[in-house]
């Protein structure tokens, strides 16, 4: 690809789009895990995927990696399809995965030079960006401990950096909050509204609402595989007829949870007051 043509995309010129997904279909057995899904992501944009447990977001997210292949539907990153540009597509995308790092054997020391040769990343500014990162998650003191030792945030952090360090047009990222301290969280929420505001654009799956809301552009709700609604907050408040409301009302309404969330809680009550001590 021309740096031209790579100027046009990160400039949102070419379709505007960076992701785009087409009645996307994909079963496990008897299970739909994604059900004819349809949405894009645009240069300079952090688009939410939200959805309750089961809803089919990390299976999507691992359709647009390329780790698992869909059923049906198409799929086009960067105007690539995934699956034959394999290589160029992975090379512009960083991915933050929702189980914790598995280079448990390694110290982060060796896991960065490992993915620094593997992507032929610049050596001075690879330990420049290193250096940030390091400082600005506060963990300088675990460049040289094995990953396996790290406490879960400290892992995640790992994982985070991981993902940044070849400097991607696309950033996935699944749950990336997991394990985070408050700081830690403002910084990457931080990171990913400059990456943002530098032309690149973030799939951001989550169950935390408070920060879809905060920082999501768009949000696409699935839940059991199908789209329920896409749109800014505001939008989707209008669409769940609760203008004004917050993420997690609509989020309930739209995905038919309100009434029994409703019941549940009435139900709780009712066992502890019963059960007074
Ligand atoms: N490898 C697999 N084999 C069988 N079923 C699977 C597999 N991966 C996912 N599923 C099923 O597909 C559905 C969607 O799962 P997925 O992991 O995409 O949901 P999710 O929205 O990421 O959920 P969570 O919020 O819990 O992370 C679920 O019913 C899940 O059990
Ligand atoms: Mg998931």
């Amino acid at each position: 690809m021309s740096e031209q043509e790579l100027r046009q995309i990160r400039n949102g010129k070419q379709n505007g789009v960076m992701v785009k997904v087409e009645n996307l279909v994909k079963s496990f057995g008897e299970v739909i895990a994604v059900n004819d899904l349809s949405f894009d992501v645009r240069p300079g944009e952090i688009f939410g995927l939200l959805g309750p447990n089961g809803a089919g977001k990390t299976t999507t997210v691992k359709i647009l990696l390329g780790l698992i292949e869909e059923d049906s539907g198409e799929i086009e990153v960067f105007g690539l399809d995934p699956s034959k540009d394999e290589v160029k597509v992975k090379n512009r995308l960083g991915y933050v995965s929702e189980d914790p790092l598995i280079y448990k054997s390694m110290t982060p020391r060796m896991l960065f030079n490992f993915i620094s040769s593997i992507r032929n990343l610049n050596e001075a500014e690879t330990t420049e960006k290193l250096r940030y990162y390091f400082d600005s998650f506060e963990a300088v003191e675990y460049y040289d401990k094995l990953i396996a030792t790290l406490s879960r945030g400290n892992k995640q952090k790992m994982q985070v950096i991981a993902s940044l360090l070849h400097d991607p047009d696309l950033l996935i990222v699944d749950e990336p909050l997991t394990g985070l301290d408050a700081k830690s969280a403002k910084v990457l929420k931080e990171i990913l509204e400059l990456h943002t505001e530098r032309g690149g654009a973030v799939i951001f799956s989550t169950h935390i609402l408070e920060v879809a809301e905060e920082i999501c552009d768009r949000i696409a709700i699935i839940d059991k595989g199908k789209l329920v609604a896409m749109g800014t907050v505001k939008e989707l408040s209008l669409m769940a007829n609760k203008a004004g409301a917050d993420l997690e009302d609509i989020f309930l309404k739209l995905t038919s949870q309100d009434e029994s969330v409703a019941h549940i809680i009435q139900n709780l009550k009712k066992m502890f007051s019963n059960n007074k001590k």
